[in-house]
């Protein structure tokens, strides 16, 4: 009982003491989190659907972190991701720290292409509504290209250092002047950047890279999947969205929405052959390309900007996702959509192949950290 000599000191000790056990258990064990809660809980829809199998309707790049990509029809799978995907980024000049589409949505109106032999990336810059600044320089540049051309320095994604080589002013002004501040274009150094969080060596069960994707190398999305979206915008009087807002690199047509949110191991190979069939093995774009499905892939507000005007829609889709779409008990605060994976192994992959399940999983929980 409370007497009124009680000073409100008192009653802070007091309540402390009371805590005391609860607060030892915290920092020892961390918050209390529910466990094995199943995620069948919160989605009813995760059932599994064994061999499952779909057509790569598009092949997606984006070779500068946040700007504008392109489609292609075929390209090279490596284990980094799709060949030249997030090769390079933009990062502030005096602190080398890393540029987004999340502080910058202007970014998305910076345009890649590939010249015709596929040799050089060519980079678009509006100046003014009637005139772009064209930069080109080489898409998969020399050891000499780069000796020549760049400055080696640390540079940092996320809470992480790596490397980068730092190009010219010749090549930064453009940017800057754009974006109304000093940055920098680097192409990704040689210190390898692991993969952290689930394709982290000890769960991945291997020591895999990748450039500067935020967190793993390959995103997978379905085409159903964003159709069953769209429904729901139309249904509140919001234009569909296009892929694009999710900036993945390869989408499949998908067979009902969301059933991607159980795939564990996937394989890509060209449609009608067997999957025990390895005799076509000598052809090296008929070898199957596996690749782990690491995680669901948490969503920020990205995909409320257009990529092509770079306004940013108030609302949506955000809050349409978040609606529906928190189903992953690691990350519950984030709505999901596609899958991050990590190839197995290298080899081309092509519009019209075919991805099939392997193995599915209800296991999946996002962890959190880059
Ligand atoms: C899935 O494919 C395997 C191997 O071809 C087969 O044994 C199994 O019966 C199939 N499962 C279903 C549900 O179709
Ligand atoms: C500038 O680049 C964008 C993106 O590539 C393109 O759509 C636009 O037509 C270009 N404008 C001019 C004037 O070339
Ligand atoms: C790269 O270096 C070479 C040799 O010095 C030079 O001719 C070329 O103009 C440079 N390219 C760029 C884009 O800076
Ligand atoms: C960031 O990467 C470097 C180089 O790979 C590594 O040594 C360092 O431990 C990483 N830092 C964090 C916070 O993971
Ligand atoms: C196996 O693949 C090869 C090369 O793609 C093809 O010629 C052959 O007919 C296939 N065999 C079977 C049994 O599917």
């Amino acid at each position: 009982m409370l007497d009124s000599t009680a000073t409100p000191a008192g009653l802070v000790l007091a309540l402390g003491l009371l805590l005391l056990p609860f607060l030892f258990h915290l920092q020892k064990e961390g918050w209390p989190r529910p466990k094995n809660l199943n995620l069948h809980t919160f989605l009813p829809r995760l059932r599994l659907r064994p061999n499952q199998s779909s057509e790569i309707i598009s092949l997606r790049m984006y070779p500068i972190k946040s700007c504008r990509g392109f489609e292609v029809t075929s390209t090279t799978l490596k284990e980094h991701g799709l060949d030249l995907d997030r090769r390079w980024m933009l990062v502030d000049a005096s602190t080398h720290e890393f540029l987004t589409i999340r502080q910058i949505p202007d970014m998305t109106r910076i345009s890649t292409a590939l010249s015709p032999d596929g040799s050089e990336l060519i980079i678009s810059i509006p100046i003014t509504k009637s005139r772009n600044k064209t930069i080109q320089i080489p898409s998969h540049p020399t050891p000499e290209w780069l000796e020549t051309n760049t400055t080696i320095a640390p540079v940092k994604i996320w809470d992480n250092d790596t490397d980068g080589y730092v190009h010219g002013s010749e090549i930064n002004d453009p940017f800057s002047a754009f974006l109304g501040r000093d940055v920098c274009l680097v192409y990704k150094g040689p210190t390898p950047r692991v993969l952290k969080g689930n394709g982290a060596p000890s769960l991945l069960g291997r020591v895999q890279t990748t450039g500067f994707p935020d967190v793993f190398p390959v995103l997978i999305a379905s085409e159903a999947s964003l159709k069953e979206l769209n429904g729901r915008l139309e249904k509140i009087g919001v234009d569909p969205i296009t892929v694009e807002r999710f900036r993945p690199n390869i989408v499949v047509r998908g067979e009902a929405p969301w059933v991607e949110d159980s795939w564990k191991t996937v394989r890509i190979r060209r449609g009608g052959e067997s999957s025990n069939n390895r005799s076509g093995a000598g052809s090296k774009s008929s070898v199957p390309l596996d690749l782990d499905i690491v995680a669901r892939c948490a969503r920020c507000q990205v995909p409320n900007v257009d990529p092509e005007t770079a306004a940013k829609h108030k609302k949506q889709p955000w809050d349409t996702l978040m609606s529906y779409r928190r189903v992953d008990e690691g990350i519950k605060w984030k709505p999901c959509f596609g899958m991050l994976s990590a190839p197995r192994s290298e080899g081309v992959v092509e519009v019209g192949m075919s991805l099939e399940v392997l193995e599915e999983t209800r296991e999946h929980r996002y962890i959190t950290g880059f």
